[in-house]
């Protein structure tokens, strides 16, 4: 049997977690207020959200990267498109930042009008899902996969939620011009976490001095974020979102190329022939090893 809609609030056509999607904003989606200092993260689910919305967090909050305060990063950079936790943001203060994993055609109209400042996030992927894998495994508000095989395919269908990866990768990235938007990749973060603060500041005009981009460098480390209680995500999941098993965590793995240790043979090719059938016109640069330049 089809459980995908059980679990699933198909939107005009893209879907999001029916249990926290914020049902009353997306009314209005369109017209939703954006101000000029706004920035947004914007991905598809398990590209490094949370990792992003850490880099965003230290990098605007001096609190945060001194640790004189201890706020949640999800309460610092909440979704936009989902009610967990509640937020209502036009009583935020400025600069606000959002993260979101809503395709370009659902932006609101101030983005499309270039008012805010987006950081898009893309990772392989065969990371993607097999990140999300685990992570379908492991919540209660997602259907749990019975294996990889039944999972490879709802997200080759598109039937998981941030809809089909292909087209919300293309989506952005063929409109990025209607938008105020900086690319950057997951791995490439990985490999040199350092020189991408350094270009996520940039773009975001907000100058570091060396100590604070030393700061932020080792909170964002994966090693440091996974026993941080403030950015690894464990007191939400547990309490607001809900657990299926104490077993795994969100900071799972945090690597490149874990998807050699989960997919076969066959489900390699297989995804290796819809990835260039969809993607061959995409300039974008993919890296899938760890040892790869
Ligand atoms: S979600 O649910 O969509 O918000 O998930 P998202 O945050 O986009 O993705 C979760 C994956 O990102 C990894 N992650 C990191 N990798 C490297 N370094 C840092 N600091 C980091 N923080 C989060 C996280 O471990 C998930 O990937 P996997 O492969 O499952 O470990």
């Amino acid at each position: 049997m089809d459980n995908t809609d059980a679990y699933l609030l198909n939107f005009k056509g893209y879907y999001l977690i029916r249990s926290t999607a914020n049902t009353d904003l997306l009314k209005n989606l369109e017209e939703f207020e954006v101000r000029h200092d706004d920035v947004f993260i914007i991905t598809y689910p398990k590209s490094g959200t949370v990792w992003a919305q850490q880099i965003l967090s230290l990098i605007y909050f001096e609190g945060h990267r001194n640790r004189t305060e201890t706020v949640e990063t999800l309460d610092r950079v909440p979704f936009l498109e989902h009610g967990v936790p509640k937020m209502e943001h036009q009583k935020r203060p400025s600069p606000r930042l959002f993260a979101s994993h809503l395709p370009y055609y659902l932006a609101p109209k101030g983005l499309k009008n270039k008012k805010a400042k987006i950081l898009y996030i893309y990772r392989n992927p065969k990371d993607v899902l097999i990140s999300y894998f685990h992570f379908s495994n492991m919540m209660v508000m997602l259907e749990a996969p019975e294996n990889i095989e039944y999972f490879m395919k709802k997200f080759l269908d598109g039937k998981v939620s941030g809809s089909l990866w292909f087209d919300h990768i293309r989506g952005w990235y063929e409109h990025r011009h209607d938008f105020n938007i900086l690319f950057m990749m997951y791995e490439e973060m990985k490999k040199d976490l350092r020189s991408s603060v350094l270009k996520i500041s940039s773009f975001l005009e907000r100058q570091l001095n060396e100590e604070d981009v030393e700061a932020v460098v080792k909170q964002a480390t994966f090693e440091n974020m996974k026993f941080d209680p403030q950015a690894n995500y464990e007191q939400i999941l547990k309490h607001d979102l809900g657990r299926r098993t104490d077993e795994g965590s969100f900071l799972r793995k945090g690597t490149i190329g874990d998807w050699k240790h989960h997919l076969t043979v066959e489900q390699n090719e297989r995804f290796d022939r819809i990835f260039q059938s969809k993607m061959k016109d995409l300039p974008l640069k993919f890296i899938w090893d760890l040892n790869e330049e």
